[in-house]
């Protein structure tokens, strides 16, 4: 069965040395397998390492020791180029990358090959079909003209989208990466962006997602699994029902924190009588 996963790590560590050469442990001993059919979402507080966990997933860089292995082949040993091309990824990375005088429809041609350059020459008019019906799926039809410098940042993050979702085959790609999809976003920015998101997981229900985010309300209702990371550890991971709750994710923010569930949508806040631990927390 876990052959089949999109996504595999065995005992990962990510080492990296700070300013004065002392050892920093990034991601410390991670075990965590995703599977076809499962949209996980991953929560923890700055500098936990989600990022980096994004990072490895996308096979954009490689463990100091344990194995990543992705939609079936090893990190390290797969064509980066073929491996991107597979994956729809949402990052500040990628946003930043991308020329600024490119249209609406152009960035989420880019999407295609999982570049950020256009590769005009590869181009073929079923692409431009295929990017019409992601941005029509995201509601970002109407930015197909607009210079992405000129959107909106929510309007950016839905082109965004719509530039993961199309991928090279004609059925989209096969695993899907977003990290801090909806930042920066105002409250109907954001319910638009968590509708897009739940429109796209109904669209393709075996698409296997990956959402980082800080925020519980910002989850989208289709989520199933949940990872709670704090530190570089895996605070908790496994199904919604039992680790979107109040202890452990109180204890992936080091804060007693009620956690409720209500149509579908998942809210967080710390008690009133707790707020004094604010300052020691994160
Ligand atoms: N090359 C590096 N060298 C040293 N430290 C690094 C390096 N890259 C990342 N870090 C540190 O690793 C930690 C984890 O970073 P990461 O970006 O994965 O966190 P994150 O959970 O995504 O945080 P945020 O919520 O702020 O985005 C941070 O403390 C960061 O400063
Ligand atoms: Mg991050």
């Amino acid at each position: 069965m876990d052959d089949h996963a999109a996504l595999r790590l065995r005992d990962v560590v990510v080492r990296r040395h700070g300013h004065d050469g002392a050892p920093l442990l990034l991601l410390d001993r991670v075990d965590w397998t995703v599977r076809a059919g499962e949209q996980w979402v991953v929560l923890g507080p700055n500098g936990a390492g989600k990022s980096t966990l994004l990072r490895l997933a996308a096979g954009g860089m490689q463990p100091s020791s344990g194995s990543v292995h992705v939609l079936g082949a090893r990190v390290g040993r797969v064509d980066l180029r073929d491996l991107r091309e597979r994956i729809g990824i949402v990052d500040a990375a990628t946003a930043r990358a991308l020329r600024p005088s490119l249209t609406g429809h152009e960035v989420a041609l880019t999407g295609i090959f999982g570049s950020v350059a256009l590769q005009r020459r590869r181009l073929r008019p079923v692409h431009d079909e295929r990017v019409r019906r992601a941005l029509r799926l995201v509601g970002a039809e109407s930015l197909a003209d607009r210079r992405f410098e000129d959107a909106s940042q929510g309007e950016r993050q839905r082109l965004l989208l719509a530039r993961a979702l199309v991928g090279r085959g004609g059925d989209g790609p096969e695993l899907l990466l977003l990290d801090e999809p909806a930042a920066g976003l105002d409250l109907p920015s954001r319910e638009r962006l968590v509708g897009a998101l739940a429109v796209s997981a109904a669209a393709r229900p075996d698409l296997p997602t990956v959402t980082v985010t800080h925020h519980l309300e910002e989850i989208p209702p289709t989520t199933t699994h949940a990872l709670l990371l704090r530190a570089g550890r895996v605070v908790d991971a496994g199904p919604v029902a039992a680790t979107l709750r109040s202890d452990p994710v109180g204890a992936c923010f080091g804060l007693p924190v009620d956690v409720a569930r209500t149509s579908g949508r998942w809210r967080a806040q710390v008690s009133v009588d707790a707020w004094h631990l604010l300052d020691g927390a994160g």
